[in-house]
């Protein structure tokens, strides 16, 4: 047994997760710890949200509520939005909790004791009637290149020229609308990244035969460029009050504490019950242990290289990195999600829908894993009706139905097995073995169509031996067929759960079985497993495990979430 670490990405808590984010790092990362634990492995599964930062202080002053508040109310929401997708961490916490302040605290000091930290003064704009400074995002005007009205002092969104706030004509703060800005000094404390680089190296060299290629490549380029030294506070009052002197009224930058925090939620996690639970374990000197981190794309130079140097810099021995797994982007309906125009399906809508297994299959089938990939309620409708209820669905529901109505709700006996039946226990077999393998490796388009291409077996088998034409000659044969399929619904069951927990929860339910009944996916042997439901075991056939989407329901949501014919 090995331990692995695994992370999301943690979420920013402004605003409220939809299906891109949901594929581009917690279902992923859901999935991979759930089969994980199947495999046998002590697992360790954490989120939590991200929560310091302009964008917090500027959401709460939209609200007009008080910051800290307004995470309270966010977390909440957060929280319970991926407890209705059923993401099975242990523990989602917070970036702002004590245990993280603690520790970015300790790596702080540990990183100024070390000489890793210098001291700049810089020229930013300054918002007098807001009473901050502003980060250039949060500044437009018109672009001084082509005149688009809205550019943002980072970038022009129309031309694409990169931009400093001074070069915006009639620049505002996009808090306030105010324009009474001023340029001001300030100063701020700097990671030498350069200082840190030849460990940096030194470490990212012995990942390049395990990390995947994009994430390498992305660490390697940044790398050519050149690194820099990156600032790491901030003039704002939402955040870790930096722990230096001569930096009063300063907070850490979001990017600092963020990563922290997987560390920093651990200790929330370990806090609850010290007694049993510790950290250190998992990050400090820690042995054995396996770190998987999930993310979207543009997240890979922080996890690949500001992350694993700050805590190299330390010069402690914390646990970094040994496989990051990056993910590219789910476009909307050809556009981009945005809650203001209504355009999207966000996560707490998608559940109100459909069960979460819906959207876990569709999301996992369609996952972008090496380029981005589009949601469209006609795919979506069509691959709820087409796997899920006409393979996986369809398979259990006729063979439940046949057998109770042609020999009653029990497993019938099973007699000597024959040709056809030993080629079809070889197929599931090998299915199965593709499927793990490519959880294994993190490849859940892959995995999701060998689990499909599982399932689609079942169907041909049923279809070739024909146990509804065969029992009027040989009942016997046929109770045989039938035994064999009743058992292979079981197996469905169990390697479904990592991807569709309910739903391998619902076809137990149909044999009196729970969740904790189910085997171990290491060194799954399909022909031990079709012995495991006896004869005589009974079952009850039920509702069918998934509800078939009609036209007319394809038009509403359409029309509700901003779909192709809104
Ligand atoms: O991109 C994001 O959503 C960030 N909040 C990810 C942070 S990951 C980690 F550093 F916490
Ligand atoms: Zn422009």
């Amino acid at each position: 047994m090995s331990k692995i670490l695994i992370t999301s990405a943690l979420p920013y808590i402004n605003g409220v997760p939809h299906l891109g984010h949901m594929v581009g790092c917690l279902l992923p990362s859901d999935v991979y710890a759930r089969y994980m634990r199947m495999m046998g492995n002590e697992v360790l599964y954490i989120c939590g949200t991200d929560e310091h930062g302009t964008a917090s202080e500027v959401g709460a002053l939209k609200e007009n509520m008080p910051v800290e508040e307004y995470c309270n109310k966010y977390h909440e929401r957060h929280k319970q939005t991926y407890k209705d997708f059923n993401l099975s961490f242990d523990y989602f916490g917070r970036s702002s909790s004590r245990q993280n302040q603690e520790l970015t605290y300790h790596i702080f000091e540990k990183l100024d004791q070390n000489g890793f930290i210098e001291e700049r003064t810089m020229k930013q704009i300054y918002c007098v009637d807001d009473q901050m400074f502003l980060a250039d995002r949060y500044i437009v005007g018109t672009c001084p290149h082509c005149g688009y009205e809205k550019a943002r002092g980072d970038q022009c969104e129309n031309c694409t020229k990169v931009l400093e706030p001074t070069d915006l004509i009639d620049a505002k703060s996009t808090v306030s609308g105010s324009s009474n800005l001023e340029v001001r000094e300030t100063k701020h404390l700097f990671l030498n990244l350069p200082k840190i680089e030849e460990k940096l190296v030194e470490w990212l060299k012995t990942k390049e035969a395990f990390w995947p290629d994009v994430a390498y490549s992305i660490a390697k380029k940044w790398l050519k460029e050149g690194l820099q030294p990156r600032c790491i506070t901030r003039d704002l009052k939402w955040g870790f009050p930096v722990n230096k002197e001569g930096y009063e009224g300063k907070v850490f930058y979001v990017w600092f504490d963020a990563p922290i925090g997987y560390i920093g939620i651990t200790k929330q996690w370990s806090d609850e019950k010290p007694e049993e639970r510790n950290w250190r374990d998992w990050w400090l000197d820690a042995q054995d242990v396996r770190y998987v981190e999930f993310m979207g794309k543009d997240n890979v130079p922080y996890h690949s290289i500001t992350f694993p140097a700050t805590l190299i810099g330390t010069g402690e021995n914390w646990t970094k990195v040994d496989y990051l797994k990056g993910f590219s982007y789910l476009i909307y309906e050809g556009g981009k999600f945005s809650k203001s125009e209504h355009r999207g399906v966000f996560a707490e809508d998608a559940v109100q829908e459909f069960p979460a297994d819906y959207w876990r299959y569709w999301l996992m089938a369609n996952a972008p894993e090496s380029s981005d990939s589009s949601f469209t309620f006609e795919s979506f409708v069509s691959t709820v009706n087409k796997d899920l209820n006409g393979v996986l669905g369809n398979f259990a529901q006729r063979v439940m139905k046949m057998t109770a109505s042609k020999i009653g709700s029990h497993v019938p006996p099973r007699g000597d097995l024959e040709p056809q039946d030993r080629e079809f226990i070889a197929t599931l077999q090998e299915k199965t073995n593709n499927y793990l393998k490519y959880l294994n490796e993190m490849e859940f388009r892959k995995a999701t169509a060998e689990l499909r291409a599982a399932w689609v077996e079942g169907n041909n088998y049923i279809s070739v031996t024909e146990p509804w034409m065969v029992i009027k000659e040989n009942p016997q044969r046929a109770e045989t067929i039938l035994n064999i399929c009743l058992n292979v619904i079981r197996i469905y069951a169990a390697l479904c759960a990592p991807l569709m927990p309910q739903t391998s929860e619902k076809i137990l339910a149909k044999f009196g079985l729970g969740i904790d009944s189910l085997p171990l996916l290491k060194n799954f042997d399909v022909e031990k497993e079709l012995s495991a439901l006896p004869a005589g075991h009974a079952f009850e056939a039920g509702e069918a495990l998934f509800e078939r989407i009609t036209p007319e329901k394809l038009a509403e949501l359409q029309q509700k979430y901003g779909g192709k014919n809104a």
